[in-house]
């Protein structure tokens, strides 16, 4: 992908993206949450839009921000509930969904309306199980449609991975090994591992998290254009 050459598979194409952490309350003051920054959906949102395609980016609580393009929306959310509600309303008219969000697994059965008073006893929260977007999403995958996953571990993660990539109907999913360094939450660089549904594994070298998004895209792009329907 080039000037001279430019991917043109993306133009006009709605893609759709779960990016960012989700905050899940306990009571008004306080959450459970996850030390993800939002810069690898952030980077694919701004890569995607500057290729043509029509970017909807679910994001959770974070500081950052794409910069501003016409072709990216932002529908900014806090929790995994309400990422799962934007996420299906967006998820029928996308041509590619990326689910780059670290969404909480669980979350506060009930969480308190008044602020939790401390007591000199423990303190005890029952969690219940958010629901998992991709999966759901993948089980209802249109015709024609590409779904692509993150997977993080922070052990090799390799068999981990490829299950994720089975249960949740992914097309690929892209492993973050923590045994990394260069990998992970806040970091500007990722190495990754993609595995595909044909067991290809490919290990990256270290890059930059805008760098990599480029690969992802050429990648997805390449896919796209194998794609009938
Ligand atoms: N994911 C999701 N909804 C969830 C949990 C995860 O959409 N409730 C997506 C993530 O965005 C990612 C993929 O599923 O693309 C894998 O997330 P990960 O947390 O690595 O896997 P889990 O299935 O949640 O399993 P675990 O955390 O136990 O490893
Ligand atoms: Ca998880």
């Amino acid at each position: 992908h080039d000037i001279l050459n430019p991917d043109l598979s993306f133009q006009g194409k709605n893609i759709l993206i779960t990016a960012g952490p989700t905050q899940e309350a306990i009571d008004p003051v306080r959450y459970i949450s996850n030390h993800s920054s939002g810069k690898m959906g952030i980077a694919l949102a701004e890569k995607a839009a500057e290729r043509g395609a029509k970017v909807t980016l679910i994001l959770g609580p974070t500081a950052l921000k794409p910069k501003p393009h016409p072709n990216i929306k932002i529908i900014p959310v806090t929790s995994a509930l309400d990422m799962f509600e934007a996420s299906q309303n967006h998820h029928n008219e996308a041509k590619v969904v990326i689910f780059c969000a670290a969404v909480a697994d669980y979350r506060s059965e009930k969480p308190s309306v008044e602020k939790i008073k401390k007591k000199d006893s423990a303190l005890q929260i029952k969690l219940v199980k958010n629901p998992d977007i991709a999966k759901t999403l993948g089980a209802n995958k249109k015709q024609g449609q590409l779904h692509i996953g993150f997977a993080l571990e922070t052990d090799e993660g390799v068999l981990s991975a490829e299950n994720k990539l089975k249960e949740k109907n992914f097309d690929f999913v892209v492993l973050n090994s923590l045994l990394d360094s260069e990998a992970g939450f806040q970091k500007d660089t990722n190495q990754v591992t993609i595995l595909s549904k044909n067991k290809e594994n490919i290990k990256t070298p270290v890059m930059s998290k805008e760098l990599l998004a480029i690969q992802l895209l050429d990648r997805i792009g390449s896919l796209l254009e194998n794609k009938f329907d």
